[in-house]
This record gives C-alpha cells, sequence and structure tokens, in this order.
C-alpha cells in the first residue's frame, strides 16, 4: 500500500545521506579522492581520524536502525524491508552519483535494532578479525558470513534469517575490490596508505 511504499522511499533517501563525504567536506577533505576512496566509516577513519570514523560510523549506523525502527511499527517483514533500503541507499546514493560505500555500518545499525544478540556477537568477530590483521575489510567479511549462519542457529524469525542471507550477500559483493586487493597483498590497512 502507499504507506509502505512512502516508508520505502523515505528509508531509501536516509541511507542515501553520504555522511563519510559530508564529515570530509567540514574538513574541506573529498573522501572519494583520498584511502580507498570509499564513502564509508572506515574510509573516514582512515583519512579523517578516529574522531571524524567514529562520528561517520554512528551517523550511518544511525540512519539504518532508524529505517528499520519506522519500519518495525509495522512487523518484522517491513522492518527489514526499509533496512534493505537503507543500506541500498548508502550504496547507491543518488547524492553520489549513484555510489556510495559498502554498507557495512548501515546494515550493523539495523541488526542492532532487530536482533543485539546476533549484532554483539558478530561486532566481536569483526573486532577479532580486525585486531588480528589490522583490515577492517577482513573484519566485515568475517562479520558478513558469520550473519546469516547466527540468525539461523540462534532461531531468529525467518524475515530477519532472509534479510541476513541477502545482506550478507551483498556485503560481500561490494567488496570485491577488497578481495582482490587482499589476495594481491595491496590491502589498505585502517593507517594511511593508498590503493584504489
Ligand atoms: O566497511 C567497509 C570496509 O570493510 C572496507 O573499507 O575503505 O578499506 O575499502 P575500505
Amino acid at each position: 500500500n502507499a504507506s509502505s511504499l512512502g516508508l520505502i522511499v523515505l528509508s531509501f533517501f536516509l541511507g542515501s545521506i553520504p555522511f563519510a563525504y559530508l564529515v570530509g567536506r567540514l574538513r574541506g577533505i573529498d573522501i572519494r579522492q583520498h584511502g580507498s576512496g570509499n564513502v564509508g566509516a572506515t574510509n573516514a577513519f582512515r583519512v579523517l581520524g578516529a574522531g571524524f570514523g567514529a562520528l561517520t560510523l554512528i551517523l550511518d549506523a544511525g540512519k539504518g536502525a532508524l529505517a528499520a525502527w519506522l519500519g518495525l511499527a509495522n512487523g518484522e517483514t517491513m522492518a527489514v524491508i526499509a533496512g534493505l533500503a537503507a543500506i541500498l541507499g548508502h550504496t547507491f546514493s543518488p547524492f553520489m552519483r549513484f555510489k556510495g560505500g559498502k554498507g557495512v555500518a548501515s546494515a550493523a545499525g539495523v541488526v542492532l535494532l532487530l536482533v543485539p544478540d546476533v549484532t554483539l556477537i558478530c561486532l566481536l568477530a569483526f573486532g577479532l578479525a580486525v585486531f588480528l590483521t589490522k583490515y577492517v575489510s577482513v573484519g566485515s567479511l568475517t562479520a558478513a558470513a558469520l550473519l546469516p549462519l547466527l540468525m539461523f542457529f540462534l532461531d531468529k524469525p525467518l524475515p530477519y534469517q532472509l534479510f541476513a542471507l541477502v545482506t550478507a550477500l551483498f556485503v560481500i559483493y561490494r567488496h570485491n575490490s577488497n578481495i582482490r586487493r587482499l589476495l594481491a597483498g595491496t590491502e589498505n590497512p585502517i593507517t594511511r596508505k593508498q590503493h584504489k
């Protein structure tokens, strides 16, 4: 119906707000020209420092959580559809010529609101992987792979399981350039060093 469609459109536009780019602009930096070039919290952290990186992370996760929260008023299925719309808005932002980030922080916001226990386990795995490898992409890929497995084995509602599977595949697909760099040994660490 019309209100569901309105919610999906609203969530998409909410997700499409390019916070990494906007936070970079505060410092007079076009984030697309630095670090990995990605419009995401990781690259904000890498290029702009920990404070601005954390700010970007909170804003990007917040928009995902907000979309899911708005959807949840109409049930679990609507919550994940709104969440997915926000993630797609983030990755294909009309404000960034339909480019954008990789959807990790926005997806984290969605799942944090809907399934905090699963999200916490994913966060721990993410943190451990980043700590061990110094590559955020390895953490993101680890958490993405874990997400649908946890949803399934912890018996979460079916819409959440399906959302997790779709989101995991999408996030992994969005990391194709990272995977190529990891295999070539040229992946960008969290510190400043540039490979596009
Ligand atoms: O969340 C994105 C992260 O996994 C990789 O970011 O900038 O290193 O490509 P980046």
